[in-house]
């Protein structure tokens, strides 16, 4: 018996060595941790438990049958993050870089499968040279099971891609329907074609970095959710990111200990609108002062900065925060904007998040760019994320909402469940100049009247009271006891239930 055991330990040894020593160090070498390190990063300490890890490829062209190392280049098993489940794979490079077999996507497939049933989040660490080229098009075959299970898993489980290493080709699709990815500078890109193939398609000269590095996704290309300086940190946020969500789409999201005075006052929101109102001011301010502890949690910080969007908790439960950021092009909402923040709608929707809107917009921004880049259709994306969301919606417009972006951002009209504003709030069809320019086109050589009209118009729009006859506002609230008022707004609508009207699926402007 002993020897059996010793035997087991023997082979168990060798599936973690991987690639074996050298392989390691160069992974090393690279700034990399490997596949098995960031497992151990990833997960509560000793709560590993692996899957398959004596699989091994069936592949017998290109002499492949001499080197079948059990584990087939990925690590696949399950184990708890602070203490709640979570499934997990991570290509390991130092096997046939990373690449990805037909038993090596029967790996992860069977776990998200399991995730699925079970109802756990799958995080998977993508670090490989694509399809295992000796395979051919059954490792394509592979690649397309897994796609088939990231859509199936879509809104069902929560999904995270940390990409860790090169992520190339038709391999970005897995990630790319993933709930969010985020990457490592320096160690990581992800792109359709490589440098090379768009140097001879179409003679532009680029380095992988340029084309598809995390700097370059985070911040233009809206592929990654965040970047960070190496392996170690994305693992932390990661786990950070993990502690908000909730397991599934049959969970309410988690409830942690909570260690801030819900009835806290911050008499400096009173003085946050600065007093003129061309003037910007920094929303994260804002949500900072509103959140338990201080903790925001930010989704795309450095993309379409006009929007912010991410994570806090109030009384211990997570609320998503979708907020103008007047900092940033007045706040506008643009084709950007309204793409990431009706994605995250989206996804706080479906797993039944409640949302906290923070409005300040001037309206949709203006320009050739954005019409002929189809704000119509991008903006819509964000107006139907919110009038389909059935998740407990609390607004407050600190200041301008003007126009129709008034009722794309979780307006009553859109069932918002408590519409707050300050009383420096603004909402009206258009800003005061505007508006007295069109309706008094005739005057505009006399400037002492236009003024004077502006004045006029501001005194009886630039407010939120008449809003608040018409009850699209709930109550207009004190600045500094924003904190009460919208977490007991949203502990009242705990119990809410509502449905939309059955249908297979809707059809949200693409
Ligand atoms: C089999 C692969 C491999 C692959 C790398 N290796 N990619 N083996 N299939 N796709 C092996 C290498 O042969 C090498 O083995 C080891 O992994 C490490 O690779 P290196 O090239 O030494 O590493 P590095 O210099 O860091 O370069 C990494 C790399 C490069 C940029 C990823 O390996 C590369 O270009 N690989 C091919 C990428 C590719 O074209 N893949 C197919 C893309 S199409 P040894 O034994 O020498 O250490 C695709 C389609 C997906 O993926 C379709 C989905 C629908």
């Amino acid at each position: 018996m002993q020897d059996i055991l010793e035997a087991l330990e023997a082979r168990r040894d060798t599936a973690r060595q991987g690639g074996g020593e050298a392989r390691i160090a160069a992974q090393h070498a690279k700034g990399k941790l490997t596949a098995r390190e960031r497992i151990e990063l990833l997960l509560d300490e000793g709560s590993f438990e692996e899957f398959d890890m004596f699989v091994a490829h069936r592949c017998t062209d290109f002499g492949m049958e001499e080197s079948r190392p059990p584990g087939d280049g990925v690590v696949t098993g399950w184990g708890t993050v602070n203490g709640r489940m979570i499934y997990v794979f991570s290509q390991d490079f130092t096997v046939f870089g990373g690449s990805l077999s037909e038993t090596h996507a029967q790996k992860i497939c069977k776990i998200m499968d399991m995730a699925m049933r079970n109802g756990a989040p799958v995080v998977g660490i993508n670090d490989s040279g694509g399809a295992r080229i000796q395979e051919g098009v059954a490792s394509l075959g592979g690649y397309a099971e897994v796609f088939q299970r990231n859509v199936l898993a879509s809104g069902v489980v929560p999904q995270i891609s940390l990409i860790m290493g090169p992520c190339a080709g038709g391999a970005v699709y897995s990630p790319a329907m993933t709930d969010f990815i985020f990457m490592v500078k320096d160690s990581s890109y992800m792109f359709v074609t490589g440098p090379d193939v768009v140097k001879t398609v179409t003679g532009e000269v680029v380095t992988a970095e340029e084309l598809g590095g995390a700097t370059t996704h985070s911040r233009k290309s809206s592929v990654a959710d965040a970047a960070f300086e190496n392996d170690v940190e994305a693992i932390a946020e990661t786990r950070r990111l993990i502690d908000f969500l909730p397991l599934n789409n049959r969970e309410k999201p988690p409830r942690r200990p909570f260690f801030d005075d819900v009835a806290r006052e911050e008499p400096s929101l009173d003085s946050l609108v600065p007093a003129n109102p061309n003037q910007p001011y920094d929303m994260h301010e804002l949500v900072r002062k509103l959140a338990d502890e201080g903790d925001f949690f930010e989704i795309q910080a450095e993309f379409a900065r006009n929007i912010l969007t991410g994570f806090i908790r109030l009384e211990g439960s997570t609320v998503g925060v979708v907020a103008n950021q007047p900092m940033v092009l007045a706040g506008c909402l643009d084709i950007d904007s309204a793409r990431k923040a009706a994605r995250f709608v989206r996804f706080c929707d479906a797993f039944e998040i409640p949302i906290l809107t923070l409005v300040d917009v001037p309206g949709f921004l203006p320009g050739t760019g954005q019409e002929l880049g189809g704000v119509i259709k991008h903006g819509a994306k964000l107006l139907f994320a919110y009038g389909e969301a059935t998740v407990p919606k609390v607004t407050l417009i600190t200041r301008k909402a003007y126009g129709g972006a008034y009722d794309v951002m979780a307006s009553k009209h859109l069932r918002g469940d408590f519409n707050y504003a300050w009383p420096t709030a603004e909402i009206a069809v258009m800003g005061a100049r505007g508006a007295t320019e069109i309706l008094y086109r005739s005057e505009l050589g006399e400037p002492e009247k236009i003024a004077a009209r502006t004045k006029d118009y501001e005194d009886r729009f630039a407010n939120p009271f008449i809003a608040a006859e018409r009850g699209f506002i709930d109550e207009v609230i004190m600045p500094h006891s924003t904190r009460r008022r919208v977490a007991r707004a949203f502990a009242s609508l705990r119990g809410k239930s509502l449905q939309n009207p059955w249908k297979k699926h809707d059809n949200i402007p693409l």
